[in-house]
C-alpha cells in the first residue's frame, strides 16, 4: 500500500500517455495523492480534465502562470512529494533532464527537486538507440535516477522494438520499490541469468540447461526489497520479473557488455551458467553436410569470465555473489572458487543427476562467506532467492 505517500507524476508527449492515466487510477486505489505536471507535449496526448478528474487535482501546466505560482509555487510543488515520476519519458525530456535546462515547468521541477525521481521511457526505437539518449540515460542514472523499462513490444508506428513504455503494474512495483522505504531502496543490483548461447553458424548453437529460474527469482526478490534491479539474461522461456530492468543478450560476450553498462551497482548476483567456450571458427553461413567428408571440427576458445572481471573491475560493486554449480565436492570446490574469482559469496549447489537442481523449482545451497558456510536445507528456488535478498540487505546496510 502507497497510503499517505504523495507522488508528483510528470506526463510528457508520448502515446504511451494514455497508460498513464490509469497509471493515476491505480495509485489513488493503493491510498497515494498524486499530482500531476503536464507538458505541452503531453497536452496532445491526454487531456487535463481527465488528469483533473482521476488525481481529484488540478494539473499545473505553465510555468509561468499566475494562478500556478499564486497558488502553489514550482519549488513547492517538488517539495510537497515524495517522489517525482517521469511516464512516459521522452527522449526530449530525458535529453532536457541530462543538461540541466529548465525551460518549461516539467523541466524546471525536474531540476529543482531533491526527491528521488523514476522515469518510464516511451520513445520510436531508433531514437531509443540513439547514442545521444543512450548517453543521456546514462548520465541521469549515474546521478541516480531510477528507470523503469523500456520494454519490447508493438510501437504505436506499427514496428516491433525497445522503446515500449513500461507496463503499469511494472511502473508501480518500481514505484512501491522506492516508496515502500525497503531495506534495499535507493540501492542498484545487478543479476545475471538464464544460459548463454555461443553459435556455431546462422542455425545450430552451444548452450546449457540453465532455465535462469534461480537468477531471475533473486532478481525479483531484490526489486521487492526496493532495490533498482538490471537483469542481464540470457535466452530463457521465463516472464520478466515485475519492477526489473530486463537485458536481454545470447553470448557470454554480451553479457560482459550488459554487465559493465549496468554498472555502478552496489550489489551484483552472478546467477548466469555463462558458457566457458565460445565457437572460435564460428561460421557466417549455415555449414553443410558433404558425402564423403569428414564431420567439421568446432573449435572452442575461452569466454570473459563476468564475475571475476566485475571482481577485478574499477567500479567493483560492494558485494559480489557467484554461484558454484558443482557434481562433486560442491563446498570445497565453492570455497577455493570463492577465492580465485575473487568474490565475495558463493552460492553453491549440487547439480548432479537426480537433484532436479537444473531446471527444477527447488534448490539445495550451502552459502560460502568470508566467516564460512551455511548449509541451507532443500527449499523452493523462490524461497532461496527471498533468503539471500535479505542477507543482501542485511549485509548492504550503511
Ligand atoms: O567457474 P564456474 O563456471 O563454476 O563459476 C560459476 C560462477 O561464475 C557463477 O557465478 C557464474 O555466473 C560465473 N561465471 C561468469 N562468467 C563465466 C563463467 C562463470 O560470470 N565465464
Amino acid at each position: 500500500m502507497l497510503t499517505g505517500r504523495r507522488v508528483l507524476l510528470v506526463i510528457s508527449g508520448g502515446i504511451a500517455a494514455y497508460k498513464s492515466l490509469d497509471l493515476i487510477r491505480r495509485l489513488r486505489e493503493r491510498g497515494a495523492a498524486v499530482r500531476c505536471i503536464l507538458t505541452r507535449g503531453g497536452e496532445q496526448f491526454v487531456t487535463p480534465l481527465s488528469i483533473a478528474t482521476l488525481t481529484g487535482e488540478r494539473v499545473f501546466q505553465d510555468i509561468f502562470s499566475l494562478t500556478d505560482e499564486a497558488e502553489i509555487g514550482h519549488i513547492a510543488l517538488v517539495k510537497e512529494c515524495d517522489l517525482v515520476v517521469v511516464a512516459p519519458a521522452t527522449a526530449n525530456l530525458l535529453a532536457k533532464m541530462a543538461m540541466g535546462l529548465a525551460d518549461d515547468l516539467a523541466a524546471t521541477a525536474l531540476l529543482a527537486t531533491d526527491r528521488p525521481i523514476l522515469v518510464a521511457p516511451a520513445m520510436n526505437t531508433r531514437m531509443w538507440d540513439h547514442p545521444a539518449t543512450r548517453a543521456n540515460l546514462a548520465t541521469l542514472e549515474a546521478r541516480g535516477v531510477h528507470r523503469v523499462g523500456p520494454n519490447t513490444g508493438w510501437l504505436a508506428e506499427g514496428e516491433v522494438g525497445e522503446g515500449r513504455m513500461a507496463e503499469v503494474p511494472e511502473i508501480l512495483a518500481a514505484i512501491e520499490g522506492l516508496l515502500a522505504g525497503g531495506p534495499l531502496a535507493g540501492r542498484r543490483a545487478l543479476v545475471t541469468s538464464g544460459p548463454t548461447v555461443e553459435p556455431i553458424d546462422p542455425v545450430r548453437f552451444i548452450a546449457n540447461r540453465s532455465s535462469g529460474k534461480q537468477g531471475h527469482a533473486i532478481a525479483a526478490a531484490l526489486a521487492r526489497l526496493g532495490a533498482g534491479v538490471t537483469l542481464v539474461s540470457g535466452p530463457v522461456a521465463l516472464a520478466d520479473p515485475a519492477g526489473v530492468r530486463v537485458v536481454r543478450v545470447e553470448t557470454a560476450a554480451e553479457m560482459l557488455e550488459a554487465c559493465r553498462a549496468a554498472l555502478p551497482a552496489d550489489v551484483a548476483v552472478c546467477a548466469a551458467a555463462v558458457a566457458d567456450w565460445t565457437v572460435a571458427n564460428r561460421s557466417a553461413g549455415k555449414r553443410r553436410k558433404q558425402a564423403g567428408a569428414p564431420p567439421p571440427v568446432i573449435e572452442l576458445a575461452p569466454n570473459p569470465d563476468i564475475l571475476a572481471t566485475l571482481a577485478a573491475g574499477p567500479q567493483r560493486p560492494r558485494l559480489l555473489v557467484g554461484f558454484a554449480a558443482e557434481t562433486e565436492n560442491v563446498v570445497g570446490n565453492a570455497v577455493e572458487k570463492r577465492a580465485r574469482k575473487g568474490c565475495d559469496w558463493i552460492v553453491a549447489n549440487d547439480v548432479s543427476a537426480g537433484t532436479g537442481a537444473f531446471g527444477g523449482d527447488a534448490n539445495t545451497v550451502h552459502l560460502v562467506t568470508a566467516s564460512g558456510v551455511e548449509d541451507w536445507p532443500a527449499l523452493p528456488k523462490t524461497e532461496v532467492a527471498r533468503r539471500l535478498a535479505e542477507r543482501i540487505a542485511a549485509a548492504v546496510q550503511p
